[in-house]
């Protein structure tokens, strides 16, 4: 029997609505993804909010970097169709504990927030430990994050295969390493599965691409459609 793949919905259900807003995880959890992945920066005001780039500019009608913006600032800018860039706070309240989060660490300092915001989530009823994946390209900040809260799963993100193979994820006390499928190869997701680390591809969304990743083994996929990886 072909083994599962994790449904990763990125950004939301980007390819159909403007990332990371309310309007994209809303759409996404219509599809019942497994999981949503998001990135997070902390802004002047000190809140978490979700957006990709470090500035405004390709996601919303503003100007300018998100660390240089307070919260009130962030809310007056259009997304896309609308929508307002949403904080962390905003979209864990939306997820509600029904499907897992990968927070990607996209900005420098979000390692010690994100672990007080999971932290105090932990104590209400419907989130559970293993429904976080914390990830980031920065891994001293994935470091410090595994400090603070050891038992939330990490993921370490690379958009290259690293010399020798998963070791540094491995070395980071990591759950799954995250690379860019231009890079992915068999020799690469046997070595993670022989260190016990899970393997999550992104971007993966046409279906020969798919079809591909599966045939490789690997255990998740990011992909901006979560719709085309219902069927497999
Ligand atoms: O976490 C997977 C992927 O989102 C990492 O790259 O640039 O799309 O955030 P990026
Ligand atoms: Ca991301």
């Amino acid at each position: 029997m072909q083994k599962k793949v994790l449904n990763i919905a990125h950004r939301g259900a980007s390819g159909y609505k403007p990332e990371n807003t309310l309007s994209s995880f809303r759409h996404a959890l219509t599809y019942k993804p497994d999981m949503i992945e998001l990135d997070v920066y902390v802004c002047l005001s000190g809140e978490l909010v979700v957006i990709h780039d470090d500035k405004v500019d390709r996601t919303t009608n503003g100007q300018g970097y998100v660390v240089e913006k307070r919260l009130s600032e962030l809310k007056k800018l259009d997304a896309g169709q609308g929508e307002k860039i949403p904080t962390l706070i905003e979209i864990l309240n939306l997820v509600n504990g029904k499907i897992a989060i990968n927070i990607e660490l996209k900005g420098a300092g979000t390692a010690k927030p994100v672990a007080k915001l999971i932290k105090e989530y932990l104590s209400k009823i419907n989130w559970q430990a293993e429904q976080f994946l914390v990830s980031s390209f920065n891994h001293p900040e994935l470091a410090t994050f595994k400090k603070l809260l050891p038992n939330i799963r990490i993921g370490a993100l690379f958009v290259g295969i690293p010399a020798e193979l998963a070791k540094p994820a491995e070395d980071l006390g990591a759950y799954s390493i995250n690379l860019s499928q231009e890079f992915i190869s068999q020799e690469f997701v046997n070595d993670a599965h022989r260190r016990g680390l899970k393997v999550f591809v992104f971007t993966v969304n046409d279906f020969d691409d798919i079809d591909r990743m599966i045939k490789l083994g690997v255990d998740g996929l990011f992909c901006n459609y979560p719709d085309r990886l219902q069927t497999q």
